[in-house]
């Protein structure tokens, strides 16, 4: 704490500094005028600002300032593209100034645990590293310009089913790797301003009253200097929130007194109170000034827009593209059928605390009329925007197939109703409505040169219906420039780079949470563990629809010339050269992932542990590298609590999607070389294999460290899986016990000497 923040905290009263826990209301901080202390404001994002207007409901959902829609979390991160985050990031910052607002609710970096989750259109991806990068480029782009982000919603935080109640229940290896990463990465990398509480609770314990997360992996272990900021209404307790280290309760209204009180009796130290206020004062310091400076700037809204719909380029994902059948060329004379509401209406946002009231929107139609030109596009819209559930309009139906057998080629806009998802509450299945696949097998039926075209937040199956396109193009939510972003993906103004950030599986009962989504009587078990997304599709070898990391071009590359090496700090460097084989400009998303070939505790096939995407013109090549960090290559140890890397070959597979292998390279690990932390109930091998335990054991009980013969003979194998104490306690004779105490001791103590234990990084 500076010397200044003690000073005006020393000038408060247990009362004030109790308020300041507090907002003022939904959105601003507590003013304490006397004292110095400005009200700060903080408003929703993150896929665009969302400033509550003045005269608005509680919630105010619908009713927020103008400010640029950009892509949700879904479309961006299929970008797979960290500057375009960024850049969305800086914009944002730009339009927060404009609005006198200092931090900004996100980014949302939950995994996608399941596809039904409600809010998967607001999160980024099922893999933690692609979504610790996406967002990481995201802050530090927003922060760059002064304004604060709120990473959210920590943690476990993977479904909308109850969410104010629900129990995550997760064990620590499966928080650690699959749930916690991305939150890690931001914290380490991007010194992040706020990170936001969840409402639910993680096994058992109110997130917002979890000491061990808010306080002792966050910041003890992460090293996180900002606020916790509560998810709006996550507080039950005042002062237990204060304990455990969340310090702003928002929104703002209820009383403060418990917190005071809760000091006055003892049940919370003051100075625990006081670093709560402090790190409110830092926040203060470090974002205020520029957005009061900011209110009234130039909110930059064209420029924006047109950001907007480079970002909207890149976030659809080309699913397939039988004979090249997109892009319509603008030079040619097909006509084109477009066929499906969407093109007339767009679905470019989710619904909830995220919903930006956009500057402008392009509709996909006009687009196309304007590219094509009125003589050669005919429109029909085939079903209405309503649910979808009560089957085909025989009348739409027909006008659409009139309008396709017309046409030479047809393009159909199919999409999730905006009713189907939404913070708030979970999917039930992942189709499509009927009534608009009915649309499709009837325009299929006259004309096979069918493309679809795609909005959704959540994803979709494609299983049932694909044969019936040529073409797919999943344009997720776009944002507000979607319609002209996907008329330049049809038309071949763009080639698509998206790549998708989460596997579309064949069926819902193929998911891995499926057995335990979203879980019953306020508890959801995560039973699936480490296993989320392809890490359970690729390790099993299941069948999908499409895998994580797929996504075609206009043109073709070529995977050349791997090489990996270990770096001395336990990262490795790999580099390859990447070729534009085909006739067009496009961009490429090379994958690096690793597999851990000796792996001795269970581990998924391989992980996502780097990416690179890279433009390059017809026929042009790049020498592409990536580096890679030593978590890379490490699981979190339940026996040791801590990230191990364990010695021996690793895989470095580089490809354009987790199945689609271009080429790998083998790099023999040393392994971290810290030594497995020893106890009375390890086992006979662990004690065996340790550096320090095995010699001391060999001289305690010769007996058990055999005699070398190879293989080992049953017994001896059956002895290296006993618990030391076990076996000593069965046959080690008189003051076995003391013997093994003896010797934990021993080896704690070499530990001690050699400095072990703790983080790896
Ligand atoms: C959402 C948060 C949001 C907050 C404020 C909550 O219901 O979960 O993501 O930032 O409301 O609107």
């Amino acid at each position: 704490m500076t010397d200044a923040h003690a000073e005006t905290l020393a000038g408060l009263t247990l009362e004030q500094k109790a308020s300041l826990t507090s907002g003022a209301d939904f959105w601003l901080t507590k003013p304490i005028p006397e004292a110095g202390i400005p009200a700060l404001r903080v408003s929703d994002g993150p896929h665009g600002l969302r400033k509550q207007g003045e005269r608005s409901e509680a919630l105010g959902l619908g009713n927020a300032v103008p400010a640029t829609c950009f892509p949700p979390a879904v479309a961006l991160a299929s970008s797979w593209n960290p500057a375009l985050a960024r850049a969305v990031g800086e914009a944002i910052a730009v339009e927060a100034h404009s609005e006198g607002v200092a931090v900004v609710l996100g980014p949302g970096i939950n995994i996608k645990r399941s596809p039904l989750c409600g809010r998967n259109f607001e999160y980024m991806s099922e893999d933690p590293f692609l979504a610790g990068v996406m967002g990481a480029a995201w802050v530090a782009g927003l922060q760059s310009q002064g304004v604060g982000c709120s990473l959210k919603h920590y943690a476990a935080n993977n479904q909308e089913t109850d969410r104010f109640v629900v129990s995550a229940e997760v064990d620590e290896r499966t928080l650690r790797e699959i749930y916690l990463a991305a939150f890690e990465h931001v914290v380490r990398t991007q010194r992040p301003a706020t990170l936001m509480c969840s409402y639910n609770k993680v096994n058992g314990t109110w997130a917002s009253q979890h000491h061990w997360l808010q306080t002792e992996v966050l910041r003890d272990e992460w090293g996180f200097d900002g606020l916790v900021v509560s998810d709006w209404g996550a507080v039950n307790d005042r002062a237990a929130a204060v304990a455990a280290g969340v310090d702003l309760t928002m929104p703002g209204g209820g009383s403060d007194a418990p917190v005071a009180e809760a000091v006055r009796s003892g049940a919370l130290d003051e100075a625990v109170l006081d670093r709560a206020v402090g790190r409110l004062l830092a926040l203060i310091d470090r974002t205020h000034a520029a957005a009061a400076a900011g209110a009234g700037s130039d909110p930059a809204h064209d420029a924006h827009h047109a950001l907007a719909r480079q970002v909207a380029h890149e976030g659809a994902v080309l699913l397939k593209n039988d004979g090249g059948l997109l892009p319509f060329a603008p030079g040619g004379s097909e006509t084109v059928a477009v066929v499906g509401e969407f093109a007339r209406t767009p679905r470019y946002q989710g619904a909830g605390s995220s919903q930006v009231t956009h500057t402008r929107l392009d509709s996909a139609l006009d687009a196309l009329v304007a590219a094509l030109g009125e003589d050669r596009v005919r429109f029909a819209p085939g079903f209405t925007l309503d649910d979808g559930d009560g089957g085909p309009d025989p009348a739409l139906v027909a006008e659409a197939v009139e309008a396709a057998q017309a046409a030479d080629v047809v393009v159909c806009f199919l999409g999730l109703p905006a009713a189907r998802e939404s913070e708030g509450f979970d999917r039930t299945d992942i189709l499509l409505p009927a009534g608009q696949l009915a649309v499709l097998a009837a325009v299929a039926a006259v004309n096979p040169a069918v493309a679809v075209v795609l909005s959704n937040g959540g994803l979709v199956s494609v299983a049932e219906w694909q044969d019936e396109a040529r073409a797919v193009l999943e344009g997720w939510l776009l944002g507000q420039a979607s319609g002209a972003a996907l008329a330049d993906l049809v038309v071949g103004a763009a080639s698509p780079s998206g790549r998708l950030a989460e596997t579309i599986p064949l069926r819902l009962e193929d998911t891995p949470s499926y057995l335990h989504f979203p879980g019953a009587e306020q508890v959801v078990v995560y039973g699936e563990t480490v296993y989320v997304g392809y890490r359970y599709y690729d390790t099993l070898d299941r069948p999908v629809a499409y895998p994580f990391g797929h996504g075609l071009s206009y043109t073709t590359f070529a995977y050349d010339d791997l090489r990996a090496s270990l770096e001395p700090g336990g990262g490795c460097a790999v580099s390859f050269t990447l070729t534009n084989t085909g006739s067009v400009a496009g961009a490429e998303v090379a994958q690096v992932y690793v597999r851990d070939v000796e792996a001795t505790v269970d581990r998924p096939v391989h992980e996502l542990a780097g990416f690179a995407k890279v433009h390059l013109a017809p026929g042009a090549s790049e020498r592409v590298t990536v580096a890679l960090d030593e978590r890379a290559f490490a699981y979190w140890s339940v026996r040791d609590r801590r990230w191990r890397v364990e010695a021996g070959e690793f895989e470095i597979r580089v490809g354009a999607s987790s199945r689609d292998i271009r080429a790998t390279a083998t790099v023999l690990s040393p392994g971290d070389g810290v030594p497995v932390t020893l106890t009375a109930m390890s086992s006979v091998g662990d004690w065996l294999d340790h550096p320090v335990g095995g010699p001391l054991l060999a001289e305690a009980f010769p007996v058990l460290a055999g005699d070398g013969s190879h293989p080992p003979s049953a017994f001896e194998r059956m002895v290296r899986g006993m618990p030391l104490v076990k076996v000593a306690g069965m046959g080690g004779g008189r003051g076995a016990g003391a013997r093994v105490r003896e010797l934990v001791a021993a080896v704690a103590d070499a530990a001690g000497r050699a400095g072990g234990g703790g983080d790896p990084r």
